[in-house]
């Protein structure tokens, strides 16, 4: 007899949100972004400054990316205490430069802004389901593949466009195969507010 009756369904997800914050982008803020001074970073370069959120010339794009936090906080994690920037920082893929699989330390939230044009074709982001070296590799068939069990995800990034996602997520960056230079910022959060409670002896004051 075959089965007829199942179905399946989600115990968990891992989600990103995905915001358009061009409108507190100005074409003097992408000067000053792309004139920061850059360092060489493993294979990529990096901005020297590594607070750039702190520069009074980037204050509306700060609070572009706070007010997407607070919606993080409050509509995907649902909660009351406040996520915010810790660092952040610019980085530039040269032709021929991909950034290697990481995730972020000591931060909850990480985000990824294209403030500038991307080059074509855009070295896309690609996230990993796993955290850890796979002895066994379990992979679907391609026509098999779906949310449940792809082992990678891809974000396409385009201008304006913020992404926030889980910081301990891997992820890495496409090989940047245009001849344009590949720009974004980067940043991490933490959490401010009340954990736990007084009387369990629980309670956390960050
Ligand atoms: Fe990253």
């Amino acid at each position: 007899m075959a089965i007829s009756d199942y179905e399946i369904q989600p115990l968990f997800a891992e989600p990103y949100l995905r915001a358009d914050i061009g409108h507190a982008i100005s074409d003097e803020q992408v000067k000053y972004i792309k004139s920061l001074k850059m360092v060489t970073n493993r294979d990529n370069l990096i901005s020297e400054n590594l607070y750039i959120f702190e520069e009074p010339e980037l204050l509306s794009i700060k609070v572009a990316v706070q007010e997407a936090l607070d919606l993080f906080a409050s509509e995907v994690m649902g909660i009351k205490q406040k996520l915010y920037v810790t660092q952040s920082w610019a980085l530039t893929n040269n032709p021929n430069v991909s950034m290697h699989g990481h995730s972020h330390s000591n931060s909850l939230i990480s985000g990824s802004l294209y403030y500038c044009d991307m080059p074509s074709p855009v070295a896309n982001m690609i996230f990993d389901r796993h955290k850890t070296y796979q002895q066994l590799e379990i992979n679907p068939e391609r026509d098999k593949q779906n949310i449940y069990n792809t082992p990678l995800n891809v974000l396409t990034p385009k201008k304006n466009a913020l992404f926030l996602f889980s910081s301990g997520v891997q992820h890495f960056v496409e090989t940047n195969s245009s001849n344009q230079l590949r720009h974004s910022i980067a940043f991490n959060t933490f959490i401010k507010g009340k954990l736990g409670s007084y009387r369990d002896v629980s309670e956390l004051t960050l």
